[in-house]
């Protein structure tokens, strides 16, 4: 070609490669490989609260519901929850946790007292689904329960009494009102909420105060040694609420202390968050600046934490994470029942990912929330039942659950929208013990496609396979008419010559590649 010519072609081949779409190759070089952090399994944890269609009409049937179910509970979500291996499960709320009165859920179905549910949708509950019900249901799910206390409207005794139900193998008022309920040995519930959103819902407490009220709850439920194990956990921040973090490490002992919450939505904008599915690019690069914030909050809470806490024997615990968006047309506005498309695949891949790099000091996490509400991963409509895009991203992660992390060092390409920029590129590794290594990758642009190059000769590692998670429009999502409209496949659009592998992300897609 003519040089002159070719000259003047230049930088219009420039603005077309990086404006039209053109893969961009990033490297990812391994950090030190000698590290041995565990991604915690706990950072895959889910959250069930008294909310909308989450327990009632969700979870809970009845166990003389048509619909096939064990001791009342949906065999269909039992099955899909299994299959997730998911770890924990936090229950009863959020905000409904500050207004339980766990006494209330106990004994024959029929005597038990109503609850007006005052934070969602004032509707009024039966109380059929008690303290039994869920830690029976944690039991056939193999996950390890994690209550959220009564703080706010509660009393220390009642919730001493709650452990005592739970945990006491021995004779007491509380462990003798269990057996009488049906249940011989206790459940050992190790994971304590100490309330929930104490800033919030939870009281309206100053950080000051809880921090105090904290102390006490964390005395009485246990005893000199915590020879129980409870792990306490302290109601923690509201996104970038710093001063909380730094109050309750500072005036909580750090043997009192097993965990400090932190929550944090991927909201636009509390009084106008658009819809779950028809959004716009605008509104979804905004949703994406509020998830890939997760980045700087954990980081910031953690230094806080590394100050009063060096050795890192404190986990930080994000037990509400997840996108929030305005409710389904047509439903309760106060039931927070929305749809789940690729948006919401792409927001739970990227912030899994997050955490698994940050697991060092995040070893717990509870996506909000797993039926029926905000984020969920299932969600049901009479006698239907359907798996969400967030689902399968869930699914392709769990080879990650209790498996070595990986350090990565690279430098994202940028996605760009109307002159603002966002990392669109977010990946995290882990090695399992079988020596497999498993590489998430998420690509957030929304347009362009983009191309990761791994050396895979520094470990050694020889065959790779490849799911991935995509579909056309950004808006697709899983139906109850078209239930696996979005589903993982195999992924062969990968190279790997000579030990290295270059993989091509499309646009909004979530890949997990398995080496060996
Ligand atoms: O997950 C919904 C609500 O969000 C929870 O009840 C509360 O803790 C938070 O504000």
């Amino acid at each position: 070609m003519n040089t002159k010519f070719f000259k003047f072609l230049q930088p219009l081949i420039f603005i077309c490669i990086t404006t039209l779409g053109y893969s961009q190759t990033t490297t990812v070089k391994w950090g030190n490989t000698n590290d041995t952090i565990k991604i915690n399994k706990h950072i895959y944890g889910h959250f069930a609260e008294h909310l909308g269609r989450s327990i009632y009409d969700g979870f809970y049937v009845g166990d003389s519901s048509k619909i096939a179910n064990t001791n009342g509970v949906r065999n269909d979500i039992i099955n899909a929850l299994k299959d997730l291996k998911i770890p924990n499960l936090r229950w009863p709320g959020g905000c409904f946790a500050d207004t339980y009165h766990w006494k209330d859920g106990i004994g024959p179905k029929e005597n038990r007292p109503t609850i007006v549910n005052q934070w969602w949708g004032g509707v009024t509950e039966d109380n059929s689904f008690g303290t039994h019900d869920f830690l029976n249901l944690c039991e056939v799910l193999g996950a390890e329960p994690y209550l959220s206390g009564n703080v706010g409207s509660g009393t220390v005794q009642e919730f001493a009494d709650w452990v005592q139900y739970t945990n006491f193998d021995g004779k007491s008022p509380m462990s003798d009102l269990r057996k009488e309920n049906g249940r011989e040995k206790p459940w050992n519930v190790k994971y304590w909420g100490i309330g929930n959103e104490a800033w919030g819902c939870g009281g309206n407490m100053t950080a000051d105060y809880y921090a105090n009220i904290y102390r006490t709850y964390a005395t009485f439920i246990s005893d000199w040694t915590n020879s129980g194990g409870l792990v306490r956990i302290a109601s923690g921040a509201s996104g970038d609420d710093y001063n909380w973090t730094e109050t309750l490490m500072k005036n909580v002992p750090n043997k009192m202390l097993g965990g400090l919450a932190l929550h944090h939505y991927s909201v636009i904008d509390w009084e106008n968050k658009g819809p779950s599915v028809d959004f716009t690019e605008n509104q979804y690069f905004s949703t994406m600046t509020e998830a890939l914030k997760m980045e700087e909050l954990v980081t910031k809470h953690s230094a806080i934490m590394d100050k009063y806490d060096p050795d890192k024997k404190i986990d930080l615990v994000v037990d509400e994470w997840g996108g929030w968006y305005d409710v389904q047309e047509g439903t309760n506005p106060g039931f927070l029942y929305q749809q789940n498309t690729m948006r919401d695949a792409v927001l739970a891949g990227a912030t899994l990912n997050i955490f698994n790099n940050h697991a060092a000091r995040v070893r717990m996490a509870n996506l909000a929330q797993c039926v029926n509400v905000l984020q969920a991963v299932i969600l049901t409509d009479k006698a239907k039942m359907i798996l969400t895009p967030t689902y399968h991203v869930m699914h392709m992660y769990k080879v990650h659950q209790d498996a070595t992390l990986i350090p990565l060092e690279f430098e994202s390409p940028l996605y760009t929208f109307e002159g603002k920029t966002l990392p669109a590129v977010s990946v995290s590794a882990s090695k399992d013990s079988t020596k497999t290594v498993h590489i998430s990758m998420v690509n957030v642009d929304a347009h362009k496609e983009n191309t990761i190059e791994l050396d895979l000769n520094v470990l050694g590692l020889k065959n790779v396979t490849a799911s991935i998670l995509s579909s056309k429009n950004l808006q697709d999502y899983n139906s109850f008419d078209k239930p696996n409209n979005i589903q993982p496949t195999n992924y062969k659009d990968f190279k790997f010559k000579k030990g290295v592998l270059q993989v091509t992300l499309p646009p909004f897609s979530v890949i997990v590649l398995e080496a060996k």
